[in-house]
């Protein structure tokens, strides 16, 4: 794995660490996806060295596919079991996922959404879609939108392929928590690793807010970290930025673990409560 990515997993690692050590119990909202399998990894491996504990913790999954079968391995509940439950004290029920089997998944939605906000997510991790999605929020999805049922991109659809055996589809529908409800969580964090998310990242932290780049809501939560390796903050427009994210700084590492002191492994900035400036505007972590 690329040393920039590594600390980019190590720095999410990090920020979960902290949220389930100070609070209990603790909400903590997971993405699955390619970018999330290598902090999940070390989350794990950081509770196998006893550093860590899940056992106060609660799991709220964004989305899920509709139309794999319960033990299929690509659903998003059996990679959070795989990678979560199974190498750490993360309790099974403790475990909250979007039921895709449900026979009437209106109800299950408006449930889940239930779950969620009586929940309240304190910290919320989030991929980003080349398009610029999170969760299953494909573009033109409402900024406010709640947990529903969606049809998958073609362009997803394709990028997704790659999580699934060779020659098979992900499935055309899905179901997930919509952007309106993700807002709610107290805190963001949003993961980005690779070239080819470099664009959707631009657009997201940089651009207009806009319902055709759903990660753009982002910029209308007051508590968000971005954590990127330096290729997918390569069309940043970085220290010269004075866009809603406030100076988005060309940073050292701030990588821990085995990549402690080597440079610029991975990038993140913020904006929060605490970072807040006087003039409305935010500043870097
Ligand atoms: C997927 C998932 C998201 C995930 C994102 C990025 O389609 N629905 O929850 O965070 O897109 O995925 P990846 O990390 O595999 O690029």
């Amino acid at each position: 794995m690329a040393p920039d990515r590594t600390a980019a997993a190590l720095r999410t690692a990090d920020i979960v660490e902290r949220f389930v050590s100070s609070a209990s119990p603790a909400a903590l909202g997971i993405a699955t996806g390619e970018t999330m399998q290598q902090p999940l990894a070390e989350i794990a491996g950081r509770c196998q060295r006893g550093a860590l504990s899940l056992a106060s913790t609660e799991v709220y999954l964004l989305d899920e596919y509709i139309g794999l079968q319960p033990d299929d391995p690509c659903s998003f509940a059996n990679t959070v079991d795989r990678l979560l439950v199974g190498p750490t004290d993360l309790s099974p029920s403790a475990v909250h996922a979007l039921n895709s089997h449900n026979p009437d998944l209106y109800a299950e939605c408006d449930a889940y959404e239930r779950r969620v906000r009586a929940a309240g997510i304190g910290l919320q991790l989030l991929g980003i879609g080349t398009n610029g999605h999170i969760a299953f929020n494909e573009p033109g999805s409402s900024l406010a939108s709640s947990t529903r049922v969606v049809r998958l991109s073609e362009q997803t659809r394709s990028d997704n392929a790659r999580s699934f055996p060779d020659g098979a589809q992900p499935p055309a529908v899905a179901i997930t928590q919509g952007i309106g409800t993700i807002l709610m969580a107290r805190e963001l964090l949003l993961v980005a690793c690779g070239q080819q998310k470099a664009q959707s990242v631009a657009r997201a932290v940089e651009g207009p807010v806009t319902r055709s780049v759903p990660a753009s809501a982002l910029q209308l939560h007051p508590n968000v970290t971005v954590v990127l390796d330096p290729p997918a903050a390569s069309l940043l427009a970085g220290g010269a930025s004075t866009g809603d994210f406030g100076v988005v700084p060309s940073l050292d590492c701030r990588a821990t673990g085995d990549d402690r002191g080597s440079p610029s492994v991975c990038r993140e900035f913020r904006r929060g409560l605490r970072g807040r400036r006087d003039d409305g505007g935010y500043q870097r972590a």
